[in-house]
């Protein structure tokens, strides 16, 4: 990742040196830094509620994404972790791209370094790579395709069964995959914090004292999780879920911050987030949560931390990325 170092001073201060005045109306304010420097600002669900209400566009990875690569504004704000930011860039490079702190990272991404990533994919030159988008434009680059939690079967599924795959960095989606799919993709043994810290035998608990609730879960989750799930998908899937099927209240098995659209879009159901394995919040995602309406506004403002990639690295990720879009068109999967 290349940074540049006014950047970087800036995303070490956190921004948080800098004064604002408590009295501004920080809504009005981003509105109007909207409109003054074209800017869209892109939220993933898991961001906290105020800034998914002063969102243009909330969505999934993929959705992001797609969203990131057709907009026509000239600044790019993106409420996410910098593995999102840094997707943006690669598909849209002419537009600018900040993150509100850059120290917004993810776990998952985190697991893959690119140097042993390649030595490991060195010692299997008959694999194809299929990279969750959560890692590195590094590891991007030495993929062949990218998936989300919401086109990853499609995607296996275009490739032919004699096809030996390397699947990274999420063991738990790979593994997912694997049994969804008949495949036997070699996994890479990498984790997201938040996914992996639900406790099955509290969600246990809970199914008893609500009997009718269903457990949806995200594909990061452990296989005891997705195994006894009435419903798995990516965030955008699982609201869309929680929304239109006929249950009255749900155990939700991903990160807090998709309650918020699930409840607005659902008033009248009851959605429960599911409970950690210990008593700390660590079903919120500490990157993700990192944002604040008070940094989107000096992000906005000063037009920093911006993203920037070199750009032979930049094209290398972009292709394993078009083609991840190439297989989403044709399975209908995206407009
Ligand atoms: P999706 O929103 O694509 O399902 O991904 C979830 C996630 O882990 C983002 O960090
Ligand atoms: Fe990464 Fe997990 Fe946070 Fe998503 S929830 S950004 S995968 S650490």
């Amino acid at each position: 990742m290349d940074i540049n170092s006014a950047s970087l001073e800036l995303a070490q201060k956190g921004f948080l040196d800098l004064e604002i005045d408590p009295q501004l109306d920080l809504f009005a304010e981003i509105e109007k830094l909207k409109k003054e420097k074209n800017a869209i600002l892109l939220a993933h669900y898991y961001q906290e509620n105020d800034i998914q209400d002063v969102a243009d566009f909330i969505g999934d990875s993929l959705g992001l994404a797609q969203k990131a690569q057709n907009t026509s504004a000239d600044l790019i704000v993106f409420a996410g972790v910098h593995f999102m930011a840094e997707t943006a860039k690669i598909l849209n490079p002419t537009k600018k791209v900040v993150l509100p702190d850059l120290l917004a990272g993810c776990s998952l991404a985190d697991s893959a370094p690119a140097p042993l990533f390649k030595a490991f994919k060195d010692k299997h030159p008959d694999h194809l790579v299929v990279s969750y988008i959560n890692c590195t434009a590094d590891i991007k680059a030495l993929s062949d395709i990218i998936c989300t939690s919401s086109n990853a079967e499609k995607i296996i599924e275009s490739i032919p069964v004699d096809q030996p795959i390397i699947f990274a960095p999420d063991k738990n989606l790979g593994a997912f995959l694997n049994k969804k799919t008949g495949r036997n993709m070699l996994l890479w043994n990498g984790a997201c914090m938040v996914h992996e810290i639900f406790s099955l035998e509290k969600i246990t608990k809970l199914k008893v004292r609500h009997p009718h609730a269903k457990l949806i879960a995200h594909p990061e989750c452990e296989e005891p999780i997705l195994r006894v799930s009435d419903y798995v998908g990516s965030t955008t899937q699982l609201l869309k879920y929680a929304v239109q099927d006929d249950a009255h209240s749900y155990i939700v098995a991903t990160e807090t911050g998709i309650l918020h659209q699930m409840q607005k879009s659902a008033p009248h159901k009851t959605f429960i987030p599911a409970p950690p394995n210990n008593q700390c919040a660590c079903n919120d995602c500490p990157h993700m949560k990192r944002n604040t309406l008070e940094k989107i506004y000096l992000c906005m403002k000063h037009e920093l931390p911006e993203i920037t990639l070199p750009e032979d690295l930049r094209m290398a990720a972009q292709k394993p990325m078009d083609r991840m879009m190439e297989i989403s068109r044709a399975a209908g999967l995206i407009g």
